[in-house]
């Protein structure tokens, strides 16, 4: 498992660094398999696999339970699960409580949280030694404020998330994750941190890129962002449980080769 000290190597030597969320043991499973250098448990899980409309409803027990099946998928490769909305940003004593829940009962390598202001909160969890991912720009847990837009679009908003993205590595974060934020903003940010910065609709300019599984092999997906790309297609999923459904009703499943021929007791025959 390549390990936080790799990734900050990795962006001095100017190695692009793989990001991929997933969800359960299958997705995990063919993210390690393909190579991913890190797994996102994202809680973008509420809408790809739960059917919500937005991230808010997802809750740390769909967390935990949704991290332990890809920590089962993918046990080599480094894994990053995200705190889900209310189990931060509520009280210093329960935001920790939460904190240590998710990266205890999970064995993720690290968590995520959303947001610039959460800056003592990520001091105190790196100091008792969890290793947390910072998410800046586009925060889906706050889009019931900011709506689903590209951010730092003025001058003003782009100093501003220069600064956040400074804190939040003085507080400890490990790396940033820049969300829809123009890519020459991105990449500069990515110049001025030494840890690695992972963008999500942030341009090439950052040290790392990262896309939703869903997104990636158009899996169940209704609508998509301009900055995701479809590099396959699982829809065609659909034909095969087709044909599934007409063999059943046409009696033609199962055939000789899927069918138990004779009793033999133990045996297969
Ligand atoms: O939840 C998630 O999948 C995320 C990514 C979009 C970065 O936070």
């Amino acid at each position: 498992m390549k390990t936080i000290k790799q990734f900050i190597t990795m962006k001095e030597e100017q190695e692009k660094i793989s990001m991929l969320t997933a969800y359960d043991y299958p997705s995990a499973k063919q993210a390690q398999e393909a190579g991913i250098d890190i797994i996102l448990v994202g809680d973008s899980l509420g809408m790809t696999v739960l059917g919500y409309e937005s991230t808010v409803q997802v809750t740390m027990s769909d967390m935990i339970h949704h991290a332990k099946a890809v920590k089962r998928g993918a046990p080599d490769t480094f894994t990053v699960v995200d705190v889900p909305f209310g189990a931060v940003g509520i009280s210093s004593s329960k935001d920790l409580e939460y904190a240590v829940k998710l990266y205890q009962e999970t064995e993720a390598n690290a968590i995520k949280m959303e947001g610039s202001y959460l800056t003592e909160h990520i001091r105190n969890c790196t100091n008792i030694g969890i290793p947390v991912v910072s998410h800046l720009g586009l925060t889906p847990q706050t889009v019931g404020i900011t709506g689903y837009k590209m951010q730092a679009s003025t001058k003003e908003a782009a100093q501003q998330l220069i600064n956040d993205a400074i804190t939040v590595e003085e507080a400890g974060a490990v790396m940033v994750v820049l969300e829809a934020v123009p890519s020459d903003l991105a990449e500069e940010i990515a110049h001025k941190l030494t840890i690695p910065v992972i963008g999500i609709g942030a341009g090439k300019g950052t040290d790392g890129q990262v896309l939703v599984y869903h997104d990636v092999v158009n899996y169940g997906v209704d609508h998509q962002p301009k900055f995701v790309k479809r590099f396959g297609d699982f829809s065609s999923g659909v034909d095969a449980l087709a044909q599934y459904n007409k063999e059943v009703k046409a009696n033609a499943f199962p055939d000789e080769a899927h069918t138990y021929k004779k009793q033999v007791l133990g045996e297969e025959s």
